[in-house]
């Protein structure tokens, strides 16, 4: 199996309060976008690499990745004002020779996926033309509504994560339709759910310890699970 992947790079990170993007965060002595794209350097199945990065980090965002070997491998892309916008940007830059190539969208902040899921998630992609990673929700979930609030069954919970992975065809055009009529979806699934209604997404269930690191907190929380994984 093979399948294209475009990371998502280029957003602010504000709620780090890193005072940089936080892709450029040390996390055991390599920026965490580094931790991010090794998972797919490293992984045989990974036909292209493609990662979006604003137009502000450019500089130095090739500048940190060219003392990889695997510089060579990586295709970057200026991204777009929301991520959205960026995911739109990185499809527009795929070279894909079939309609059902896979392409999986990932965000830069998520250093932690196994490569198993990765496979897993391929496998399904292909077979149902979208499937995105996720983890079953632990809390109890309110809903509130005017003056009451309703317990939700949890078992029909799921946190997305990402990668997400589509044929090629498919998230392009849920991606084009999104544009045109100026629809803003929470993340890329969500854009086939909204134009494909008859095309079910999959799930594959994933891990809790692929995490976004979005605040201060989350570096901690980070640094333990690298610790726990050894990989460094
Ligand atoms: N992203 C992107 N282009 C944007 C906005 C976000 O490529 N215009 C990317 C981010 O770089 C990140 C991923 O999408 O890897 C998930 O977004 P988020 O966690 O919200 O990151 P930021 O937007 O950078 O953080 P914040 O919202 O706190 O500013
Ligand atoms: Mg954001």
């Amino acid at each position: 199996m093979e399948y294209h992947v475009i990371v998502l790079a280029a957003g602010q990170g504000k709620r780090m309060k890193a005072g940089k993007n936080k892709q450029f965060i040390q996390l055991q002595n390599e920026a965490l976008i580094v931790h991010t794209l090794r998972n797919f350097v490293q992984d045989d199945w990974c036909k292209s690499i493609y990662i979006v990065i604003s137009q502000e980090d450019q500089v130095e965002m090739k500048a940190l990745l060219k003392n990889y070997p695997w510089f060579d491998q990586i295709s970057f892309v200026p991204g777009g004002k929301e991520r959205q916008d960026s995911g739109y940007q990185g499809i527009k830059a795929i070279k894909a020779d079939m309609p059902d190539e896979v392409v999986m969208i990932h965000d830069g902040a998520r250093p932690f996926i196994e490569q198993y899921h990765l496979h897993q998630l391929a496998v399904k992609a292909k077979e149902a033309k979208a499937a995105l990673l996720a983890v079953q929700v632990t809390d109890t979930i309110k809903r509130r509504r005017a003056d009451r609030i309703e317990t939700l069954d949890r078992a029909t919970l799921w946190a997305a994560q990402t990668p997400q992975a589509f044929h090629y065809t498919v998230i392009k055009k849920a991606h084009e339709l999104a544009k045109e009529q100026q629809f803003t979806g929470t993340d890329d699934a969500s854009l086939v759910e909204e134009y494909m209604p008859y095309l079910p997404v999959e799930i594959v269930e994933g891990s809790y310890q692929n995490v976004k690191l979005t605040t201060p907190e989350d570096i901690l929380r980070a640094e333990m699970i690298l610790n726990k994984r050894g990989d460094v």
